[in-house]
This record gives structure tokens, C-alpha cells and sequence, in this order.
């Protein structure tokens, strides 16, 4: 049974331990560790979080260490990103019946479109034909709102690529999974391991091979493990790359839209950038030109991080806007516009936030983004995200509680950005934003914005950039970096994280749901049968379970989980007090600050083990 003690124990025991070594947590992936920086940091004032999740940042561009794990900057990554950037050129130079797709699930799909219209929107620009498709588990809706229950599918993953690639001689395929773990992502590069002639499978992720997801695929033959153990044969002789450096724990653990994201980002538009300058200024790929355009990335995070105290400021605002039941909205222009929808679709899976927490707005909305299915006719209230839904919708109701934050750069309509900030200034003080500029451009109207918003970011990024990046994907990689920082740093603010875990995760897939059994083992100290069954209780909201639950299958248990708010919690106070489900919940209502409440009865249960 877990004691304070014992917890204490853990805690002294991890902090002075890295988490490279054999031995730390040694049952978990690393993109499912806990990261020893980030320890206390539900305990943290809002100035030390964003220090945290710096040290946590800077763990990426960390060299190669003693441990036997790639890193970003490894000699193996930048060879396979020249590889998979040549394949790329070789498509660009020869389009015709050829493609490129990106897919992935959550956060990774929502990248793979991010990128792959920011490179089509280049070609377009120069008058060559689009070459990139991408594919979101759970289509266009889930670019937008979180969707996780497709990712365990892994046959409508190969479907969808089969579908996308119809007709096609030659076609690319960059399957994404942080945790190398999605069945969606590994049905799709089975697909392409079964069809040879026509797809070379490429796979972005931060785990070591070996640490590849293991547990049988319900219908399959294959696991993600045994996947990666093909391609690895395979990249022998270049017909299969993996392209996956080790980042270190995520700053709250599991959390891959975080570093994982970041990374993603980085990575693919090293190999995007390294193709298009062969093919269209003659310069050629080197492993030194890859090397110092990964490298450059590093320095996003040094100018980003430069505004510690801003970034602090605007995770409190907004921590206090979620603390008392409001919200806090991005509202953004031009290319930042869809990291807005990015950062705020992946708190409800994470934090078991509801919508209405963090809404995101872009200019034109779908029309803007481009996506393939167009305007989407999303579900109920949460369906407009162009700034005219958030003029119709959220405007009327805004008051000082709620939090907005602006976020543009130069290069956009500033007109804009002064109107739309004027008439929310009308509503509320509480407006803050987040401006790039490159050294020596100002937007005249500036002054103004920066008069009504409590508090800007301004960064300024030097003319003479890297040769190989562009300034837009530093002012992305930025922005995300801070939005990543001020959604999480609230959250955490709200009491929505217990040490350095998502306590109330959403337990919609199979993989939340081996999250959520093995977060109330480690919390409780029970065994895993015993958590397991504390789980289904909270998911089902029933003190015994039936012979029908407990045939149910994995599916129906994530399924009938959507439904439920507090599952973890609820299972949690339950184990540790052995309250009935009814009255678990009526704790968790008193005590609606979920790591308060877990706390309590950390602390009960100490007092109760003691007196014994
Ligand atoms: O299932 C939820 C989730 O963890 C998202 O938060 C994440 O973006 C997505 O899965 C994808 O995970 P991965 O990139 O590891 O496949």
C-alpha cells in the first residue's frame, strides 16, 4: 500500500536519478516515463513551471550521453533525415504518379496536415503540382477536436492509405507515432510492407525500436513492435527508414504533444526544407547542411524561453481564468492560426478539459486551412472556429474572467489584428498576445495592440536567419512552444496534474486506458487487477461488476468512457478509501480541485496505514 513515505521515497529516489539509466522505471518507454525535473511541478508557481518545462525542452538538442539511445542531433538521425529528403526530392523532380503521405493520430495527425499544406502551399507558390496528402485518424473532424478513439484501428489506417494513394506508382509514407505505439499508424505501414513495389514506409517517432508498443492488435497478426522489427531489416538496405531519436520524458508524462510534437515538427520540416532547396535552388543535401538546420532549431528555444516572466504571466492569467470556471481563447492570424486549434483540441484527452476551456479561432476558418473535406459540420456548440464563430458565439459572453491571447506576426493583416482587438478589449481587460517580427519591421499599428493588451510577447528574430530555415517555422515552433507552456502551466494551475502526471486523463483509447490502470497503481499500490477493476467500476459507475462488463471488450470499456467525467479520479478516491462509486463522487464534488482531492486521500490513507 502506498504511504507518504513510501511516495516521498520514490520522489528522492527519481530526482537524483536519470532517467537514462537501465534502471529507472524500466518497464516504460521513454515517451511514457516520468520525467525527474518535473517532479513537483503541480506544486510549482507558475515562473518555476515555465523553468521546468524549459530544462524538459532543452533535453532535445541534449548530445548523444552515455546511454545507448539516438538523439536528435545523433549521427543516425541526420543520415535517415538525408535519406528520406532525398526520396522526397526525387518525388518533387518527378511527380507524376507519385506521392507523398504523412499520417498520424491526435497531435501527430494534426501535424502531418500542418506541414504537409505548409509545403503545398510552397509548391503551389512556384507553380508545381502538390505532392503531399496527409491522413488524421478519425478524418478532417479530429484535425480540429479531439478524436481518440480511431487510433486503435488499424485497419481503417491501412484503408485510408490505400484510399489516398489509389492509382499512385511510387508513394512516400511518413507514418507518425511519438510513442511508436498507435495500431492505426502500424496497420498502415503493414500495408506498405506488404505492397513493396509501391510504398517506401518511413516511421517518426521517440522511442528506441525495441521500446515499440508490444500488446496483441485485436484482428491483426501484427503488433507495433513487430512492425518496426521488419523495418529495421529493411532500413538495412534503405527500403524502410526509422527516424527515431529519444527526447527524454515528456515534462507531464505522456503528454507527446508536447516534445513529441515539437520534434515531429522539426524533424519533417528539415527533410520538407533539405528536398525543396535540391530541387529548386540546386542545393545539394549534406549531412552537415541537415546537421546545422537541426541545430538551428535549438536556438527557437533560447530566443522563446528569453520571456520566462511573460510566459509566467500569461500561464497565471489564464490558470485563474480555468481556476474560476472561464476560458482562454487564441485567436490568430495567418500561419499561427492552426496551432491555436492544435494546443486546445489536445486538453481535453490530457486534462480531462471541456471545450469550452481553451477554444482556438483562425481568421477564415476551414476555408483558410484548406482541409480536405472542407467546412466541417462539426457536433453541437463546438462548431465554428473562424473568427467570425468566435464573434457570434463567445464574444457577447466575455467578461474579465476569461483569458484571450492574440497571435500574429508582422507579416499578417495588423489592420485586422487592431479591429478584432479593439472590439474584445470592449469586453475585457484581460487580452494578451503573442507577436513575431523580424529585427527592424514594425506594423504601424502596433502601438495601439500593444496599448490594449495587458501584456505582449514581442519577439524579435534576427534578418539573417540560418540559410535553411525559414523565419515562419521558427515563429511556429515558438508559438507552439508558448501555447504548449501556457495550456499545460494552467492545467496545472487548475490541479489537474499530481506530481507530473495527468490525473484526469480521458481514457478514450487503448493506450489512455493502460495509462489510466497504471497511473492508479502506481498511486495506490495495488496490484494491477485490482486497478484494472477500480477502473471499470468508474467507467460503468457500478460498485460490482456484472458478467457483461466484464466480457465487454477493450472497445466498449473506451467507448462507454467518453461518457464519464473524473473516471481516474473517481477509480482513485475509490481504491484508496474504498468509498462506493457514489460516494466517491460526492468527495471529488466537495472537493472539486482533483489533485486536492487526491491528495486528501493520500493523506487519509496514511493516517490509516499508520494507526494500524
Ligand atoms: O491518444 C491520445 C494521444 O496520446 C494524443 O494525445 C496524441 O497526440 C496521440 O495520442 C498520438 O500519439 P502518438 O503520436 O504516440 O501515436
Amino acid at each position: 500500500m502506498a504511504t507518504v513515505a513510501k511516495t516521498e521515497r520514490i520522489k528522492a529516489f527519481s530526482a537524483t536519478h536519470d532517467w537514462e539509466s537501465a534502471d529507472y522505471e524500466p518497464t516504460l518507454p521513454v515517451s511514457e516515463m516520468s520525467n525527474p525535473l518535473t517532479r513537483n511541478i503541480d506544486r510549482a508557481p507558475a515562473s518555476s513551471i515555465v523553468k521546468m518545462l524549459q530544462a524538459c525542452d532543452a533535453q532535445m538538442f541534449q548530445e548523444k550521453s552515455g546511454a545507448a539511445y539516438e538523439r536528435l542531433l545523433s549521427d543516425q538521425v541526420a543520415k535517415s533525415l538525408m535519406e528520406v529528403a532525398k526520396r522526397v526530392q526525387l518525388i518533387l523532380k518527378n511527380p507524376q504518379d507519385s506521392l507523398i503521405v504523412l499520417s498520424g493520430c491526435g497531435t501527430s495527425g494534426r501535424l502531418a496536415f500542418f506541414i504537409t499544406s505548409g509545403f503545398n502551399r510552397e509548391l503551389r507558390r512556384l507553380n508545381h503540382s502538390a505532392v503531399c496528402s496527409y491522413i488524421i485518424a478519425g478524418g478532417d473532424r479530429a484535425l480540429f477536436s479531439s478524436q481518440e478513439a480511431p487510433e486503435d484501428d488499424p485497419i481503417s489506417g491501412a484503408l485510408s492509405l490505400k484510399k489516398v494513394s489509389e492509382g499512385k506508382k511510387r508513394v512516400l509514407f511518413i507514418g507518425i507515432s511519438c510513442g511508436l505505439s498507435a495500431p492505426f499508424v502500424a496497420g498502415q505501414l503493414d500495408f506498405c510492407l506488404q505492397h513493396p513495389d509501391v510504398y517506401t514506409p518511413v516511421l517518426v517517432g521517440f522511442n528506441p525500436a525495441h521500446q515499440a508498443r508490444n500488446e496483441p492488435i485485436p484482428g491483426c497478426t501484427f503488433t507495433f513492435h513487430s512492425v518496426v522489427t521488419k523495418m529495421r531489416e529493411l532500413a538495412k538496405m534503405q527500403k524502410a527508414f526509422l527516424i527515431n531519436p529519444v527526447l527524454g520524458p515528456e515534462a507531464i508524462s505522456g503528454s507527446s504533444r508536447m516534445k513529441g510534437g515539437s520534434a515531429t515538427k522539426i524533424l519533417l520540416e528539415v527533410v520538407f526544407s533539405a528536398a525543396h532547396a535540391a530541387n529548386f535552388s540546386r542545393t545539394p543535401i549534406t549531412y552537415n547542411g541537415i546537421l546545422q538546420h537541426l541545430r538551428s532549431y535549438g536556438k527557437v528555444l533560447d530566443i522563446t524561453y528569453s520571456q520566462t516572466e511573460g510566459i509566467a504571466a500569461m500561464m497565471e492569467a489564464a490558470g485563474r481564468s480555468l481556476q474560476c470556471g472561464r476560458g482562454l481563447c487564441y485567436l490568430s492570424w495567418g500561419c499561427l492560426g492552426l496551432l491555436g486549434l492544435i494546443d486546445a483540441s489536445e486538453c481535453k484527452p490530457t486534462f480531462g478539459a471541456d471545450y469550452k476551456d481553451i477554444q482556438g479561432f483562425v481568421g477564415g476558418g476551414c476555408k483558410e486551412l484548406g482541409n480536405k473535406e472542407g467546412d466541417l459540420n462539426l457536433m453541437g456548440a463546438e462548431s465554428g472556429i473562424a473568427h467570425i464563430d468566435f464573434l457570434r458565439n463567445v464574444l457577447p459572453c466575455l467578461t474579465d474572467k476569461d483569458t484571450v491571447l492574440l497571435l500574429y506576426s508582422h507579416s499578417d493583416d495588423v489592420d485586422e489584428v487592431a479591429k478584432l482587438a479593439r472590439r474584445v478589449r470592449e469586453k475585457t481587460s484581460n487580452m494578451h498576445a503573442v507577436y513575431h517580427q523580424t529585427d527592424g519591421d514594425t506594423a504601424a499599428q502596433q502601438g495601439e495592440i500593444n496599448k490594449l493588451c495587458s501584456l505582449t510577447l514581442n519577439f524579435i528574430w534576427p534578418q539573417a536567419t540560418p540559410a535553411s530555415m525559414g523565419l515562419q517555422h521558427m515563429w511556429e515552433l515558438s508559438t507552439k512552444l508558448v501555447l504548449n507552456a501556457v495550456s499545460t502551466g494552467a492545467h496545472i494551475l487548475k490541479g489537474k496534474v499530481y506530481q507530473n502526471y495527468m490525473i484526469d486523463l480521458q481514457v478514450t483509447n487503448s493506450k489512455l486506458y493502460c495509462r489510466a490502470a497504471r497511473l492508479l497503481q502506481r498511486l495506490s499500490g495495488h496490484p494491477k487487477s485490482l486497478c484494472e477493476e477500480a477502473l471499470l467500476k468508474a467507467i460503468y459507475q457500478v460498485d460490482k461488476l456484472t458478467e457483461d462488463i466484464m466480457t465487454c471488450n477493450l472497445t466498449t470499456h473506451t467507448h462507454t468512457a467518453r461518457k464519464v467525467k473524473k473516471v481516474v479520479p473517481l477509480a482513485l478516491v475509490c481504491l484508496l478509501t474504498g468509498y462506493s462509486i457514489k460516494e466517491a463522487q460526492s468527495h471529488l464534488e466537495q472537493k472539486p480541485i482533483v489533485r486536492e482531492a487526491v491528495e486528501a486521500c493520500l493523506r487519509e490513507q496514511t493516517l490509516f496505514s499508520g494507526s494500524l
